[in-house]
């Protein structure tokens, strides 16, 4: 008898089990649609801005002008990240992968927050905001500081996927990169409660702080199964090379039961509602650079992917070669993510502390019982 038949009420990685409500985003599997607080994600990455969507997210509306520019001038003054936390990271070994360098970057962060102490509702949005602020910030510099550069101060006025770019790049961004970068950032924000989301709620209704709840959504978002796809999808796009060897090398995968990374998604089983936008927006990219070879070596794979197993790619396939295009360094793919997670991520831990609850479950003990303790000269 499996474990599954013998306890009704187990579910194996939790799947189908509700854990929570929420107001933040809804995905619907069956239309491929994902909402944040009742706003289709196509509508805020085609219309909006990365910046309205973390207000959208954090304060439960679309701001008006007069609030967006309040909003994005609080952002511009709380971008710059203090030198002791560059000289922490400075630290590291070289080789340090940078999701590892920002769960340092936003440890360190959280000693430095005017309301470290506070945990109450106003000071975790501010703590929030200023995470949102710092995160292109970190995630740029640190990555500059792993390489032996000098980090670059963020410029006053830009948007968070310019400050990214303009630190990165240490000059400013083009405008057709800055609105892709935007629109990822926006698509990358929010996702339910997805395995980074939950970690983060469990550690924040210890009513621990909300800088530790980030850490642990870092250290989650990090693996291949969840947010390190993007980065090993651009492996293996890199690894086939050109459309030509594509079909053999995904049938040859499949028949040796590889995984696909960038396919597949717990929730979506038809498509991937932030896959189905960044997609159209990949091969955009490929024709705005005069290369399509990564648009057609995906599109094989996506089309026997369908053909065999019925698995849709997921946000990460296309944003995996959207950023290669653009010119982003692989290991930095991830660390975009918690770029934009950062706000998701604090949306749901001050929902869960709005009403809060110990989150802890029960698990099934299957080992053995009753066993006689043995003194170590006789073991
Ligand atoms: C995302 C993911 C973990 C969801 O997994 P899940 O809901 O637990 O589904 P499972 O891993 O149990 O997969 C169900 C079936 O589909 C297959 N499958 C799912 N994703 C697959 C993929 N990317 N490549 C090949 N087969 C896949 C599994 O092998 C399994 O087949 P089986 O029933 O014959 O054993 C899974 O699709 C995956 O590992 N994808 C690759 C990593 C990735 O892109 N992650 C980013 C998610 S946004």
């Amino acid at each position: 008898m499996s474990a599954t038949t013998e306890y009704p009420n187990y579910s194996p990685g939790l799947e189908g089990v509700i854990a929570g409500i929420t107001t933040i985003s809804e995905i619907d599997s069956d239309r491929s649609s994902l909402t944040y607080r009742g706003i289709d994600v196509h509508q805020l990455a085609e219309f909006g801005s990365y910046e309205e969507t973390t207000y959208l997210l954090l304060f439960g509306k679309l701001p008006n002008r007069a609030e967006l520019d309040a909003f994005n001038a609080t952002l511009s003054a709380e971008r710059a990240v203090p030198s002791e936390v560059y000289t922490a990271i400075a630290q590291l070994p070289k080789t340090t992968h940078p999701m590892d360098m920002l769960k340092v970057g936003f440890a360190a962060l959280a000693p430095f927050d005017p309301d470290y102490a506070a945990n109450d509702r106003d000071a975790n949005l501010r703590k929030a905001v200023r995470m949102v602020a710092k995160a292109g910030v970190l995630t740029a510099n640190g990555y500059r500081i792993l390489q032996g550069k000098e980090p670059v101060q963020p410029k006053p006025g830009l948007g968070t996927a310019a400050t990214f770019l303009y630190c990165l790049l240490g000059e400013d961004p083009d405008p057709y990169t800055t609105k892709v970068m935007d629109a990822s950032l926006t698509l990358y924000a929010e996702h339910g409660f997805n395995a980074s989301t939950f970690a983060c709620r469990v550690t924040v209704a210890t009513l621990s702080d909300l800088y530790s709840g980030i850490v642990t959504g870092i250290g989650t978002l990090k693996g291949p199964l969840h947010g390190g796809a993007n980065e090993e999808a651009m492996k293996m796009i890199l690894e086939i090379g050109t459309a030509d060897r594509a079909e053999a090398w995904i049938r040859d995968a499949l028949a040796n039961k590889k995984k696909i990374m960038g396919f597949g998604h717990r929730e979506y089983k038809k498509q991937d509602s932030r896959a189905m936008y960044l997609t159209k927006l990949a091969k955009e990219i490929g024709q705005h650079m005069g290369n399509t070879n990564f648009g057609d070596i995906a599109e094989i794979l996506e089309n026997v992917m369908v053909a065999e197993k019925n698995i849709h790619p997921n946000v990460d396939f296309p944003a995996a070669y959207a950023y290669y295009l653009l010119g982003i360094p692989i290991e930095l793919y991830t660390p975009i993510f918690v770029t934009a997670r950062v706000a998701g991520w604090s949306a749901h831990a001050i929902e869960q502390l709005d009403n809060n609850r110990l989150i802890r479950p029960k698990c099934i003990y299957d080992g053995p019982k009753e066993v006689a303790f043995t003194p170590i000269e006789n073991r």
